[in-house]
């Protein structure tokens, strides 16, 4: 894979320490990673999050208006990037100082507000993923509030 002047990459482990699950996958009107918003907005288009059928007994008590923290795995990414160009930016960064989903384990998070509970998952908004991205987890966002 190609590198862009200021970055460099690590070498990829040859080991993998733990084993994740996916949960569902999420769907959004962005069809291509051009097409992503940098940061999901709360004013953002609607997306779903399509439980797997096993987990969706594990949706009970998520009600309309909550904001709940989505986990979600950035599959189409690279991993194996220490220092990287930001898009728009002129010098490379740490991979760490950056929210990019270009990392060695590619997770995401957003926090996004429920428009609908559904038999198979959630409508929300607040999203910045692909379509058909895979979902990890859920959980409610227990931040406190600005007064
Ligand atoms: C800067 S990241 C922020 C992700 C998340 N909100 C966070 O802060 O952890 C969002 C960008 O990731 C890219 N992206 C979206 N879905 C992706 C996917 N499934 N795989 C790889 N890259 C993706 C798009 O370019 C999008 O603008």
């Amino acid at each position: 894979m190609t590198v862009r002047p200021g970055e460099t990459r690590g070498r990829m482990p040859d080991r993998a320490d733990a084993t994740l699950t996916f949960i569902g996958r999420i769907h959004t009107p962005f069809v291509r990673r051009a097409d992503c918003p940098r940061r999901g907005r709360p004013d953002g288009p609607l997306c779903r999050l399509l439980v797997d059928t096993a987990w969706r007994p594990a949706l009970e008590g998520i009600e309309v208006g909550a904001r709940i923290e989505v986990l979600y795995w950035m599959h189409l990414a690279r991993r194996d990037l220490l220092r990287q160009v930001p898009a728009g930016a002129s010098a490379a960064l740490g991979t760490f100082a950056l929210r990019s989903p270009v990392r060695p384990n590619p997770i995401a998070t957003a926090l996004a507000t429920v428009v609908s509970v559904e038999a198979d998952g959630l409508m929300v908004r607040g999203l910045d993923c692909v379509d058909g991205t895979p979902l990890l987890d859920i959980k409610p966002d227990f931040r406190p509030t600005e007064e």
